[in-house]
């Protein structure tokens, strides 16, 4: 277990400077994950390889000293758990046979969703082994409607008409979908807990495509469940919701019996997050991603803005989304100095 300034956080402990870690800290930004990478032609493939994932969950660590690691898997490891058929096509992200009906899902099954994911969970182990014991892991799943986005579109899309449309039409049947995820990513996350992750972080990355209602019902409700789900089992731990850009939406995430901390997207500004979000619930972000590419005195001001607004109340640093490829290494090291030295 770890002690270290990021669970302590989560828990309501402040600091004079807040614990920072990164969304996709491990990944192709840097020269030593390109390498690993390398040695594995399928995605998938790599993320299975424990000694692998061991080992790019470790870099961002090793260079940056960062506050936590994330365990190096994917959210699309739930879908082909279940059974439905997932590959990565170079330079093009994720593909999934795309579910057309309800009656393909019934072909779906959690049974063996703990086996099938033995790689994660031994990644898990041994990265807990090999962490500092102040330094925190977590693990992650994606949130049940982000996870359908992509099984019934089969890749990511600009619209989701697919998706929306079963959801909005359907309600019933693709209630049946989100029960089954929630179910499974409950699993999921208790295994990474008994395996040694110290937090959870749900990602909820295409919950900013619904409208309101239909985002309490098929984003957040369904992020409650698995919450309560997992605190049945494993009632310390922490976990953190990424509904992303869902707007003034966020106040209704505002969730502590479920939540620990909710994670914030560039869209949401730092002042509104630091009145209404802040004295509810611990908050995580939200610097642009392009802004550490950019780096200079761009990203400093923007850093210390933030750091001016949330530093003061329950705040840990992050992005407002993932850390993209052509970010230069040297920005990170800066940003974890400016964090520092606030
Ligand atoms: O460092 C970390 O954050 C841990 C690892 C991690 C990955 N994916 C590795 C990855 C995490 C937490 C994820 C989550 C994930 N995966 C999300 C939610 C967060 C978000 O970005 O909104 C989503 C939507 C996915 C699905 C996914 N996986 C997409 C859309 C892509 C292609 C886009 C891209 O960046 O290429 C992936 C592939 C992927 N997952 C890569 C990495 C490092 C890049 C592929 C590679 O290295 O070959």
């Amino acid at each position: 277990m770890s002690d270290g300034k990021f669970l302590a956080t989560l828990a309501g402990k402040r600091f004079p400077t807040p614990p920072i870690w990164l969304m996709r800290q491990a990944g192709r930004y840097l020269p030593e994950y390109r390498a690993v990478r390398a040695t594995t032609k399928s995605f998938l493939d790599f993320c299975y390889t424990p000694e692998k994932a061991v080992e790019v969950t470790l870099q961002p660590i090793a260079r940056f000293d960062l506050d936590a690691a994330i365990i190096f898997s994917d959210i699309l490891v739930v879908p082909h758990a279940l059974g439905q058929k997932v590959w990565f096509e170079e330079g093009e992200g994720p593909k999934l046979e795309a579910l057309t009906d309800a009656a393909q899902f019934g072909q779906l099954s959690r049974a063996r969703l703990t086996d099938f994911l033995q790689p994660v969970y031994t990644a898990i182990r041994e990265t807990r082994g090999r962490l500092a014991p102040g330094k925190a892991l977590l693990g992650f799943a994606g949130a049940p409607f982000t996870l359908a986005c992509y099984m019934i579109e089969g890749q990511g899309s600009r619209e989701f008409a697919k998706v929306k449309k079963w959801a909005y039409g359907h309600p019933d049947s693709f209630g049946l979908l989100i029960d089954l995820l929630v179910e499974a990513v409950v699993d999921h996350l208790c295994n990474q807990v008994e395996a040694g992750a110290d937090a959870l972080q749900l990602f909820d990355s295409w919950a900013g495509v619904l409208p309101e209602e239909q985002l309490f019902s098929w984003s957040l409700e369904p992020m409650v469940r698995i919450a309560h789900g997992v605190r049945a089992r494993h009632p310390k731990i922490p976990i953190i919701a990424f509904p992303r850009a869902v707007g003034p939406a966020a106040l209704m995430y505002r969730r502590s019996d479920a939540f620990s901390a909710l994670s914030l997207d560039t869209g949401i500004g730092a002042h509104w997050a630091a009145q209404e979000l802040q004295p509810h619930i611990c908050v995580q972000g939200n610097l642009d991603p392009i802004m550490l590419v950019t780096g200079g005195v761009a990203m400093e001001r923007e850093a210390k803005r933030i750091l001016d607004k949330l530093g003061h109340g329950s705040f840990v640093f992050n992005l407002g989304h993932g850390v993209v490829p052509q970010t230069p290494p040297d920005h990170v090291a800066r940003l974890v100095e400016i964090v520092r030295s606030w």
